[in-house]
């Protein structure tokens, strides 16, 4: 059976106990779930949340030896608090938060996030989210394309993109999406380590998706759902999501969140986490060798005070 990225990592940061709370934010085939509800046997529970039925049905069928101890919900984690209020659990143990795409997503060509298959343009991980990627390129005014593309993608050549992108619309498919943008990024100078759709699909799929805004908003209740001594693990797959989780644990692990310089703390600010990962643990050699998908892989671990 295929393992999640950063395995033994994740359930090493959590030190799963026989009866913790544990949530698995984003459970996708249950791989991160399937070791810590091993690894809390025999009767440590833990809540399973996706947004996307699919993933869900795997992780059921994955956990169901588990029976009652594991809890699936379909839901996206930006309601964590009020789903742990809703089901009575005042205080966790430990929290996963695995981003990005699941194998299975990335693998099911109709799920349109692979620029290497022909597809219609999807992107969604919630089916019942009304916007998809197609909707994006073909609809939005082109500075606004080229803005997105820049920012959740950290393409230079974001203005020729989203130019050569109106210029040829409409576009539906991954295939049709992946020429176009090739042509407009290659036609540049420099050397190109990476396919040359790779940042665009990356920013319309951050963008359908609301990653950035779900990941800056789940962290604060993440935080707050812990007990003392509990610990919250994110792995994080590009620097946009890197970025948010390591300025939230800084800020979050200080006493005082004053401006540099200032004489006298004004802000009243307590910490309530310390950092258990100054730096973010990476896969290593053997790892990214067996799953190559794993070699952008980043994670944080902070432990509630
Ligand atoms: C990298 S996969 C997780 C893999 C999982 N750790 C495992 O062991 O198989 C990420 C999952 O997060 C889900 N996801 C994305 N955004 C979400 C959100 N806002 N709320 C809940 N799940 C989400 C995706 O559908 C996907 O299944």
């Amino acid at each position: 059976m295929h393992r999640p990225v950063l395995y033994q990592e994740i359930i090493h940061a959590l030190r799963p106990r026989r009866d913790g709370l544990y949530v698995d934010a984003t459970v996708g085939a249950g791989g991160h779930a399937w070791g810590l509800l091993q690894s809390s046997a025999p009767d440590g529970r833990l809540l399973g949340l996706d947004i996307d039925p699919q993933a869900l049905d795997l992780a059921r069928q994955r956990l169901e030896p588990f029976g009652e101890r594991a809890i699936l919900v379909r839901a996206s984690y930006v309601s964590l608090g009020k789903l742990l209020d809703q089901m009575g659990w005042r205080e966790v143990n430990g929290i996963v938060i695995d981003l990005g795409m699941s194998s299975m997503q990335v693998d099911t060509p109709e799920r349109g996030f692979s620029f290497l298959v022909d597809a219609p343009l999807d992107m969604r991980f919630d089916p019942d989210n009304p916007v998809s990627a197609a909707d994006l390129v073909n609809n939005l005014p082109e500075s606004e394309l080229a803005d997105l593309i820049y920012r959740y993608g950290e393409e230079k050549r974001s203005r020729q993109v989203a130019r050569a992108i109106v210029v040829a619309r409409p576009l539906e498919s991954t295939l049709e999406l992946a020429k176009v943008v090739s042509k407009a990024v290659s036609s540049g100078k420099g050397r190109q380590d990476i396919h040359p759709a790779t940042r665009t699909f990356q920013a319309l799929r951050i963008a359908v998706n609301h990653e950035l805004e779900a990941v800056e908003a789940v962290l604060p209740q993440a935080v707050d759902a812990l007990a003392a001594g509990g610990r919250l693990a994110v792995i994080s797959f590009h620097s946009l999501e890197d970025r948010i989780v390591k300025h939230y644990f800084r800020q979050e692990s200080r006493d005082c969140i004053c401006p540099p310089r200032q004489p006298v703390c004004t802000c009243g600010h307590h910490a309530s986490i310390r950092e258990i990962t100054r730096r973010p643990i990476m896969p290593g050699p053997a790892e990214i060798e067996s799953n190559p998908r794993a070699r952008s892989a980043r994670l944080r671990v902070a432990e509630k005070l």
